[in-house]
């Protein structure tokens, strides 16, 4: 092995902790997986799911990608949410973002940088719903902050309004969609106090929550 030796070695330091605690680690592992989460997150690498919330493997169903978006016709988000909800039937869904958020960054400050301009589209489509909201607030880092939130709340209503979260729910499927974020600068989890668990409580629920994040200032 010519590079990136350091990482075989840390691989197999970790692997070997994992049996000096429990011998059977790997191998019950190895026979399923029933993790009761599905978190929904940011791909940067300062926000690593299963650390931040202290779960071990196999606890956690996992998607990443730039700034936590569920995008209606992107497969591979919705695969994972199709598999998570129909197969592991998780209990929770948790989208989580984190502020300081370079894909929403990207947005506000009105930069175009090449094909992930693509993407972002969808961030910008969110800036302009909350536009004259977002336009009262005179600090650019809250205005970040802000539109950090917003990207939750919107993305959480995006889960909820798929096929397979309002099946679940119709067949009486426990299972809750959760708004989080991440500040990377204290290593804390905020919950931004939205817990969705039937398509009744939807619109109010997403209703409420913009409104908490318009009402106060961090
Ligand atoms: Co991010």
């Amino acid at each position: 092995m010519k590079v990136l030796k350091h990482l075989f070695e840390n691989n197999r330091k970790w692997a070997s902790n994992k049996i000096k605690n429990d011998a059977d680690f790997f191998k019950r592992l190895s026979q399923q997986q029933n993790p009761d989460y599905l978190w929904i997150g940011c791909s940067d690498s300062r926000v690593p799911a299963n650390q931040i919330v202290g779960l071990p493997p196999g606890e956690v169903f996992v998607h990443r990608n730039v700034a936590n978006l569920i995008v209606e016709k992107d497969l591979n988000c919705l695969s994972v949410i199709q598999f998570a909800v129909e197969a592991l039937k998780v209990k929770h869904i948790i989208v989580c973002g984190h502020y300081g958020c370079g894909g929403v960054k990207t947005v506000m400050e009105n930069k175009k940088i090449g094909l992930i301009d693509n993407w972002l589209a969808n961030i910008h489509k969110i800036k302009e719903k909350y536009d004259s909201e977002l336009s009262e607030i005179n600090n650019t880092a809250v205005q970040l902050s802000k539109m950090c939130e917003l990207n939750v709340i919107e993305q959480v209503k995006n889960v909820c309004n798929t096929e397979f979260v309002q099946s679940a729910w119709q067949n009486n499927q426990s299972l809750s969609v959760h708004g989080w974020i991440y500040d990377i600068s204290d290593g804390l989890l905020q919950d931004l106090e939205v817990c969705i668990t039937s398509h009744s409580e939807l619109k109010d629920e997403i209703e409420k929550a913009i409104r908490n994040i318009f009402t106060y200032t961090n």
